[in-house]
């Protein structure tokens, strides 16, 4: 099998490249390299093999291919996919872009909840396979259990996403601006006597100022938050809150009779792991022992963090997931709430499972039919 890889050094495709040498998958496939800037040019990869870049843009050389892996991002989908289809081509085309979630002829892959589907839309001829949002793969991961079960009413997430779901420059500018505002207080910190809210002042007199890095998140976050992710859909919601309800419902086939999704999307400084504070309303009263019981054995990443402050704060963090492929999932509790109305709070790497497992696996499920 003939595979072209995109945007393979970008970050969710660097990820992609390591989980891919770690599980030895590229043993499995014949893999080309595509570059949109640097066609021709010679590459050691990671595993030291040393390759020469295709041209991304070169529809001859992509026609080639029996899958194309793209991690390039969605303006490359917009501008190849369909080109690529009109020349006939009836490979496999893998992303993890939003572009082509919601078409009708692509499945939104999520194997460990919809691996019947999967086979059955390759069954039926079905050639693009988009991986899903984020916090929307990570959510749906950690909740499997309620849902395979149908227990699930509705849901709630109200999300805690890391720097790293904007995009790389986004993170080096959270960095920058950690820095930024110890520069400016390290003086006073240093000193025993350094009086806090002259610390707090300078601080904050450091992030309104106009050399305060914000080119790429347009204001303060480190020390700070923003409430608002993607594009402003103008009814009150931002794309980002919109995915979950629709991506969370065609994963589970039920865009027919679909579960509502509905929560606010928050940026905070974490560096790569996405966080959700969920509230569920389940269709019946389920004890807190079995709902734990149906989480934490529904997939083999899903873990039930006990509901305990040392428990929590060592296991249900960013710091203590991130690189990892764990879903832990704790703070599971019957709120003091009319009716069957439950409380959990999951953590999960953004650029795995959010993002390069999910394709990673595919071509893998591709490999092995
Ligand atoms: N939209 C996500 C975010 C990225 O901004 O965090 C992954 O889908």
């Amino acid at each position: 099998m003939q595979v072209g890889l995109v945007g393979w050094r970008g970050m969710v495709g660097s990820v992609l490249m390591q989980r891919m040498i770690a599980e030895k998958d590229f043993k499995n496939v014949a893999s080309v390299f595509f570059s949109t800037s640097q066609s021709g040019q010679a590459v050691t990869l990671r595993d030291g093999r040393e390759v020469v870049l295709k041209d991304a843009n070169d529809l001859s050389q992509l026609l080639k291919m029996d899958a194309i892996v793209s991690c390039q991002g969605g303006d490359y989908t917009q501008k190849i996919h369909g080109p690529l289809r009109d020349a006939g081509w009836q490979g496999y085309w893998i992303d993890a872009a939003s572009t082509l979630r919601m078409a009708s002829n692509a499945l939104v892959v999520l194997d460990p909840i919809n691996i019947d589907d999967i086979h059955a839309a390759l069954d039926d001829g079905k050639k693009d396979f988009i991986g899903g949002n984020c916090t929307t793969s990570l959510m749906m991961l950690a909740m499997h259990g309620l849902f395979r079960d149908e227990l699930v009413e509705w849901v709630s997430a109200m999300t805690y996403q890391a720097a790293s779901g904007a995009g790389a420059q986004n993170v080096r500018e959270l960095i920058e601006q950690m820095g930024s505002i110890y520069e400016a207080s390290k003086d006073d910190l240093a000193s025993p006597k350094g009086g806090i809210l002259d610390i707090d002042a300078l601080v904050l007199d450091r992030m309104r100022a106009k050399e305060f890095p914000t080119e790429y998140f347009g204001t303060p976050l480190a020390g700070s938050l923003i409430p608002w992710i993607d594009a402003d859909l103008g009814n009150g919601q931002s794309r980002e809150e919109w995915k979950a309800q629709a991506e969370t419902n065609k994963i589970l086939g039920r865009q027919g009779d679909p579960i509502p999704v509905e929560g606010i999307c928050v940026r905070i400084g974490a560096m790569r792991c996405h966080s959700q504070a969920l509230t569920f309303k389940l269709s019946n009263s389920v004890p807190v022992l079995e709902v734990e019981k149906i989480l934490g054995d529904a997939n083999e990443w899903v873990s039930v963090i006990p509901n305990d402050k040392p428990s929590t704060i060592s296991m249900l963090s960013p710091t203590s997931v991130t690189s990892t492929l764990n879903i832990p999932v704790g703070r599971v509790r019957k709120l003091n709430l009319p009716g069957n109305i439950y409380s959990a709070f999951t953590v999960g790497d953004q650029l795995l499972w959010g993002a390069a497992e999910p394709l990673r696996r595919m071509l893998q499920i591709l490999v092995r039919r």
